[in-house]
């Protein structure tokens, strides 16, 4: 079985894009969804899922103690073998009762004792990877312990593999949620998805790096790129905020974003303009196909929950330009509502802008 975790409410979604083949896809609970059976190349990365539970098994348990044993013998011959670093992430499914998190802890606890009693060699490789210093790839073991009820658990550990287009089909992060911190400066709190993007990225804007920020105002993402030391070209038809219009790095123009053309290409381009599906998708193809920018942040906003296979269009696009691309996924974030995020970036920008 391999499971996916999503934001609660689009398991309808993930399902219907995780369906193929002869696979039998089920909701285990609440912004969890499982794969059985079919063909899995290994290269699913679900817009509608920002984690993967791989080659996962149920297992159940009357007290944490008899949990804990019944994990450590699922997790046993993984552990054995395991050559390098490893990480245990313990969590919730997306709307717990109250308690569950925390017997997802505990459940955690009595997991990493016996493996330190019975597998020293194993525990001291034991690692904290939400440290984005610590390597995330194929030699790091990942631990999921997922709490479906209070005496059922799914159980996984796999290491992450890296997909065509750059990036891997696990994230670093529990649950696939990247932190973001809570920032006061920015006029509005879309900054948090851009952050978010950012994170999964691997890649932020920098000093000395031009964005076009399209459908800037109030000015959440110019605030960020500003704050990372960037200029800004931030095009709205409504103003930014007055401090951000006046700083030095920024430059306000009042316009429209599907006309804007840069007067020559930037390291990036962020867009967040409401629109339909197909006109953001437009400015995506635009903007890549002529090489206006290196890398790109936009948002795809949806009215109801359907009309996502609009999103079809992007991976031939992504093949097409694949030569130079090092970086494109699609992801609705933590912080996306009824949205998804386009990321992508490019080879020829240097190798480490962080
Ligand atoms: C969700 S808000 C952007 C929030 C912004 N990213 C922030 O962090 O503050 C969407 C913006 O798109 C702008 N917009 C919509 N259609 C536009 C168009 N055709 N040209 C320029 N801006 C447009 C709206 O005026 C609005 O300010």
């Amino acid at each position: 079985m391999r499971a996916f975790l999503c934001t609660p409410g689009w398991e309808p979604a993930l399902a219907h894009e995780l369906a193929r083949g002869n696979r039998v896809v089920s909701q285990l609970a609440p912004g969890v969804v499982a794969i059985d059976g079919g063909e899995h190349d290994g290269h699913d990365d679900p817009v509608f899922s920002r984690q993967a539970l791989p080659a996962a098994s149920l297992v159940e348990g009357a007290s944490v103690r008899e949990l804990a044993e019944n994990i450590f013998a699922t997790l046993d011959g993984a552990l054995d073998g395991w050559p390098g670093p490893l990480s245990l992430h313990a969590l919730a499914h997306a709307q717990p009762p109250p308690g569950l998190a925390s017997r997802a802890e505990l459940c955690a606890r009595e997991v990493l004792g016996l493996v330190e009693s019975r597998r020293r060699r194993t525990f001291r490789r034991l690692r904290e990877l939400q440290n984005e210093a610590t390597p995330f790839d194929q030699t790091c073991l990942l631990i999921q312990l997922l709490a479906l009820e209070r005496e059922r658990f799914v159980v996984s550990a796999a290491p992450p593999r890296p997909l065509p287009l750059g990036g891997f089909d696990l994230a670093r992060w529990p649950g696939g949620d990247a932190p973001v911190a809570t920032d006061r400066a920015p006029p509005s709190r879309a900054y948090q998805k851009l952050e978010e993007a950012l994170a999964w990225m691997g890649r932020a804007p920098r000093a000395g790096e031009l964005c076009v920020d399209l459908g800037a105002a109030p000015g959440g993402w110019t605030a960020i790129a500003i704050a990372r030391g960037a200029r800004v070209l931030a095009v709205d038809r409504a103003p930014i905020a007055p401090a951000l219009a006046r700083h030095p790095r920024v430059t306000m123009t009042v316009g429209n974003a599907f006309t804007y053309a840069p007067p020559a290409p930037v390291d990036w381009l962020l867009c967040d303009v409401v629109c339909e599906p197909p006109r953001s998708l437009a400015i995506i193809e635009t903007w890549l196909t002529r090489k206006l920018c290196r890398n790109l942040v936009v948002t795809v906003k949806f009215k109801g929950r359907d009309g996502y296979d609009v999103l079809g269009a992007l991976p031939p696009l992504f093949a097409r330009l694949r030569p130079t691309l090092t970086f494109a996924r699609v992801k609705q974030l933590r912080h996306n509502k009824n949205e998804v995020t386009v990321m992508v970036r490019n080879a020829d920008a240097p190798a480490k802008m962080r």
